[in-house]
């Protein structure tokens, strides 16, 4: 049997974006029955809030479109990643360069290996400037533009892993 996709997403905190990222593709592969196809994770390049739920204004932002967040714990990115997984990707570009800046120092600099990180927005059909705005340090709008970019974004990512 084919052997599942191990996707990874990355943020800095490992509270907001990537969560949500993970927790939304999560649901989407539930629902369409593809469990068996993926592996799911998130990480943060930062390790402030390792061990920590994701901030409590993602969760309710996420409750409301009907996902749980709650259960999900947050860790730092590790070198090893690169070898894990076979997606990585980044919610904006200070992740991205932070991946590639670990890649280059830890070794793990196989080519293609680095083929694998990719920015998030790369498959986001209206991919405005490419990042995945922060929304810790802003207000509950904020969170909810977050959701529509990452909730869009991951429907087209399940399309196109799916094909
Ligand atoms: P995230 O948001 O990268 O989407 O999880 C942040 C969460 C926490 C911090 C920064 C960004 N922080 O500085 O603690």
């Amino acid at each position: 049997m084919k052997q599942p996709t191990k996707v990874l997403f990355v943020c800095l905190g490992n509270i907001c974006r990537s969560p949500l990222a993970e927790g939304v593709f999560r649901h989407l592969v539930q629902a369409a029955s593809l469990e068996k196809q993926f592996e799911i994770a998130s990480a943060g390049t930062g390790n402030w809030h390792v061990g920590n739920p994701p901030d409590r204004r993602m969760v309710a932002t996420a409750r409301n479109h009907g996902i749980d967040l709650s259960k999900q714990r947050a860790q730092q990115f590790k070198p090893h990643f690169l070898e894990t997984y076979d997606l990585i990707l980044a919610m904006d570009g200070q992740n991205y360069e932070t991946i590639l800046s670990i890649a280059g120092t830890s070794g793990a600099l196989d080519p293609s290996d680095l083929q694998k990180v990719k920015m998030y927005r790369s498959f986001d059909p209206t991919p405005d400037d490419g990042h995945v705005p922060d929304p810790y340090y802003g207000d509950a709008q904020d969170f909810e533009a977050c959701y529509q970019i990452v909730a869009r974004t991951a429907k087209a990512l399940l399309k196109d892993l799916s094909q």
